[in-house]
């Protein structure tokens, strides 16, 4: 039997409710197939920084080295400074297991209302691409005399040329296997020289794809398209800072931040991936039992896909679906049912 060997972060807040239950409805997937997840808990995040004074042991990213693959609730909590979960864990596995690809599927599911009174199904369902290990997020800047009346901060964005063109690939190949068109999401009208640069790398690398239609968009009309008119969107392909933002409003679309999945992926396989929802640790709102189980599950059927297991993966998105269509759901999507129920709805579905 294929055994496959899998990380597990539940990180802080709600993480400690839905990461559990993305691991059962994992491998209740796991035993319909036939392949065996072989899982090992990491108690990483905020909490351990209360505790040890890093989000990660010393040996955190080689120990997670190993892994077929990382399966994340998210990082932060309210008693920890908020500008360290993205650089002491997030980032710091996404860059160094070269996860440039952050995978952000945009569907609306069975029986859910999009918050878009006129739109359907058919509207709604795209995939932003967004950069993950360069542009805006390079943290590379610094703050100077803060206190002073002179005081300054700078931070420079980084997009290389092979940067652009590996996510740039990606996004193209992807939409071959889709309704294949690409929309660049950018805004190099005013910056003029990190995003132009980013056009026009994206526009040679589009001349290899003469059968994806290729057009660009500045964030500010996509904004409004993303909610106007979802459905001129097939892949959406955009920097580390537009596409974690854009992503959210995805996620909103879909009804709720909660249903919003995500991968941190490393095409190459020659790192683990990583796959978390798009949302965060929600504190208002953990040890309630009531946060939605659905985005953490979603990802977790990502990760499936990439590692191969695409049967289960499947199998799982058409449980998450079979649930939904039933009214089976959170608060926060309308429903009055708990974390639990809704990750026990998705296994008895799953099992058929
Ligand atoms: N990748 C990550 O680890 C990641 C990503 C984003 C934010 N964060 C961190 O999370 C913490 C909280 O950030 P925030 O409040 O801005 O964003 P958040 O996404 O955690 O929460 C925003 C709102 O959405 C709700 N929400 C989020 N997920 C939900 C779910 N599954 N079910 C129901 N409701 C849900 C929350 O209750 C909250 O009202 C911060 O410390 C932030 O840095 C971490």
């Amino acid at each position: 039997m294929t055994s496959y060997k899998i990380a597990v972060v539940n990180g802080d807040g709600i993480g400690h409710e839905i990461v559990p239950m993305g691991v059962e409805v994992l491998k209740a997937a796991a035993e319909k197939f036939g392949f065996d997840l072989d899982t090992t808990e990491y108690a990483y995040g905020a909490g351990y920084y209360l505790e040890h004074g890093d989000f990660m042991a010393e040996t955190g990213l080689e120990d997670l080295k190993n892994f077929d693959g990382i399966l994340f609730g998210a990082v932060g909590l309210p008693a920890v400074d908020d500008t360290l979960p993205f650089k002491l864990f997030t980032n710091k596995v996404r860059t160094a297991f070269k996860q440039y690809v952050n995978y952000r599927p945009v569907k609306l599911l069975d029986g859910i209302d999009s918050p878009l009174r006129t739109k359907t199904q058919k509207d709604i369902d795209f995939v932003v691409i967004r950069e993950n290990n360069e542009g805006e997020f390079v943290q590379n800047g610094r703050q100077m005399y803060p206190d002073e009346p002179y005081g300054f901060a700078t931070d420079t964005s980084l997009f290389t040329r092979p940067g652009i063109e590996r996510i740039a690939h990606y996004a193209f190949k992807l939409a071959q296997k889709r309704r294949k068109k690409v929309t660049n999401v950018t805004k190099s009208n005013t910056m003029i020289n990190t995003l132009a640069y980013w056009d026009r790398v994206i526009a040679e690398v589009a001349e290899h794809y003469p059968d994806v239609q290729y057009g660009k968009m500045y964030i500010d009309a996509a904004t409004a398209n993303f909610v106007l008119r979802p459905e001129l969107f097939d892949v959406v392909l955009t920097t580390n800072m537009l596409g974690d933002i854009l992503s959210d409003l995805g996620g909103a679309i879909m009804g709720s931040l909660g249903f919003g999945p995500s991968g941190n992926i490393n095409p190459e396989k020659n790192f683990p991936s990583m796959f978390e929802p798009i949302h965060g640790s929600a504190p208002d709102i953990a040890g309630k039992g009531i946060a939605n189980p659905i985005g953490q599950i979603w990802s977790g059927a990502i990760m499936l896909e990439h590692i191969g297991e695409t049967a289960a993966a499947e199998a799982i998105v058409k449980a998450i679906n079979a649930t939904t269509a039933q009214g089976i759901l959170t608060g926060d999507a309308g429903g009055k049912n708990s974390t639990t129920e809704v990750a026990q709805a998705i296994i008895e579905n799953l099992k058929g």
